[in-house]
């Protein structure tokens, strides 16, 4: 079969474009460290009662490691602050009662959607200290742009020799 040498070029072409995407996706995956934002769990929006998210809150599991179940409601996060200290390892849980909205903590990978009825599951370990915001990054009504709370990594005490 005889194939045109333009062809021929157009197809080498295509076949590496797809190699370097292939690439710079898993370089995204592996070293960026994508979550995908797979659901965890389903809930029924209406009644969180009896479930992780009564109350919703930050629990410890063991030394630097955490988790918290948060609930995104027009306009704000419950919790709206959560105190870690530097070094920690956070799961966060969330979800909806209301309305779609979007959770990313600046400064980190932390970026998923958060859907009424679904539960949403990120983790991140927080190296450094500071504060760290979470906003809401899907349009959710009239105050959405009021919908943020903070991530507090706290310092470890300085050792007194
Ligand atoms: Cu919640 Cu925008």
């Amino acid at each position: 079969m005889h194939v045109h040498r333009y062809e021929a070029a157009w197809i080498r072409l295509t076949i590496a474009m797809l190699v370097v995407f292939f690439c710079a996706v898993m370089t995204a995956a592996i070293a960026g460290g994508i979550q995908l934002p797979s659901p965890q769990g389903y809930v029924d929006p209406k009644d969180l009662s009896g479930t992780d998210f009564d109350p919703p809150g930050l629990r410890q599991l063991s030394t630097g490691h955490y988790e918290v179940y948060m609930v995104g409601q027009i306009w704000r996060w419950e919790p709206n602050e959560i105190r870690i200290p530097e070094g920690s390892h956070l799961t966060m849980y969330l979800t909806s009662r209301d309305v779609q909205h979007g959770f990313n903590v600046i400064g980190t990978n932390i970026n998923v959607m958060v859907i009424p009825g679904q539960v949403s599951r990120v983790e991140h370990h927080f190296e450094k200290p500071g504060e760290y915001w979470m906003i809401c990054h899907e349009y959710c009504g009239l105050n959405h742009q009021t919908m943020s709370g903070s991530i507090i990594v706290e310092a470890a005490a300085e050792e007194t020799q």
